[in-house]
């Protein structure tokens, strides 16, 4: 099983704001769509809730949640990560889509990162990814990104190996 984790991440990594997204950029939501389609995304509860229409398509939702009997439209859910990780086959790639909870518990276990880094400082956070350690993880790529009319700062997508 491959493991990435996927997720956009401002100057202080910081991932969100009372649920909801901290920056709207078209072409990250993109990239999002195009890694992730025809592959799984494991989230947390609190994730889905903020999807705006529920499961995401074509593509295996995994939600972990502690709550016994949870049952969510269009995804699977799981009581642990390692159940959740267990029912993935070996040639499965699973992408773990956030939040801030699930990005510090699969951290350890991942093989790459997809990051979007957000070259801003959102004025207000609740939530953040987890510190990136260079002598674990090597840069693979980098693409920047200028502003423009439909993003309102710059912006690298940035991956990341394990060394
Ligand atoms: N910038 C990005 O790329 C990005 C991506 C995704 C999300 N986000 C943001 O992240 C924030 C949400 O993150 P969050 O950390 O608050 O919530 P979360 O990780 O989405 O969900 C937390 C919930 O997941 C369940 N859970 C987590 N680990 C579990 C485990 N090991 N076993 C069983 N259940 C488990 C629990 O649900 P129960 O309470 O039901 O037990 C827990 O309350 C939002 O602001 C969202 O917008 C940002």
């Amino acid at each position: 099983m491959t493991l990435t984790l996927i997720a956009a991440i401002d100057r202080r990594r910081a991932i969100g704001y009372q649920n909801k997204l901290l920056f709207w950029l078209p072409n990250d939501l993109k990239r999002f769509k195009s890694l992730t389609t025809g592959h799984t995304i494991l989230m947390g509860r609190k994730t889905f809730e903020s999807l705006p229409k529920g499961a995401l398509p074509n593509r295996r939702n995994i939600v972990l949640s502690s709550q016994a009997g949870l049952q969510l439209p269009g995804a699977e859910v799981f009581p642990t990560l390692d159940e959740a990780l267990a029912s993935c086959r070996p040639d499965e790639h699973v992408y773990i889509i956030g939040g801030a909870s699930l990005y510090h518990q699969a951290l350890p276990l991942a093989d790459e990162l997809c990051l979007t880094e957000i070259d801003a400082e959102a004025p207000r956070a609740d939530v953040w990814f987890p510190p990136i350690d260079p002598a674990t993880w090597q840069e693979k790529s980098r693409d920047a990104r200028p502003a423009d009319e439909k993003h309102p700062c710059p912006y690298a997508f940035v991956d990341y190996v394990r060394r």
